[in-house]
């Protein structure tokens, strides 16, 4: 089946480029995550955009997980943040996380579209993030994201090498159309 090439094409890649990337790549996909939808258009979404030459740069590394060590050579590090009382919470649901996932993913794909790559981690220290990033107690951080260029796997030792094949193989897995699309009625498994 025939989809969009930067939906079917896209993937995590477990190396990020410390190569600059150009300020009108970098603009056209927060234009992107800026045009995302959002629970009566609360636009929720905050992001903070930290370049490897930042001062905050060193201190936002150290608040990553140590499986996400990878991470510091990206280029651009962004957090993607929200104050949870900026947006709806219809039915107690908290739509400011809905909404800035729907906003990364809008970034993610224009990303794709510029030949971009972008990673999602959760793997992160909350309050070293916003330590680091002088953002509000009120703010929640959803999510680190690296954004840059694909790296050279040549730069990477055999055994990370392995475990990033590994990781970006498993990454193509996901469940079939059948088990996430219910017609007329959900049937539970
Ligand atoms: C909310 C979220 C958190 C994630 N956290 C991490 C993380 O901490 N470290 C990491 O290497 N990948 C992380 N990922 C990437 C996922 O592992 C990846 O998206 C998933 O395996 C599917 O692979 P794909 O993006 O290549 O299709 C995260 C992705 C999302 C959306």
């Amino acid at each position: 089946m025939h989809i969009l090439e930067e939906i079917s094409q896209r993937y995590s890649p477990p190396i990020i480029d410390s190569r600059e990337v150009e300020k009108e790549k970098v603009e056209a996909i927060f234009e992107a995550a800026r045009r995302a939808p959002s629970c009566y258009n609360k636009q929720p979404w905050r992001f903070v955009v930290v370049k490897k030459e930042d001062e905050t740069r060193k201190a936002l590394e150290d608040a990553l997980s140590l499986g996400n060590g990878w991470a510091k050579r990206a280029a651009i590090l962004v957090a993607a943040t929200a104050k949870p009382s900026s947006d709806c919470d219809t039915n107690g649901i908290p739509y400011y996380a809905y909404d800035v996932g729907m906003s990364v993913m809008s970034m993610t794909i224009e990303a794709e579209h510029q030949g971009l790559k972008c990673h999602q981690m959760a793997g992160y220290r909350e309050k070293r993030v916003k330590d680091a990033l002088a953002l509000p107690q009120s703010s929640r951080v959803l999510a680190l994201i690296a954004v840059g260029y694909e790296g050279e796997v040549e730069s990477l030792s055999d055994k990370i090498l392995a475990r990033g094949k590994e990781a970006v193989t498993k990454s193509k897995e996901r469940l079939p159309i059948d088990d996430i699309v219910f017609w007329g009625r959900y049937v539970d498994e």
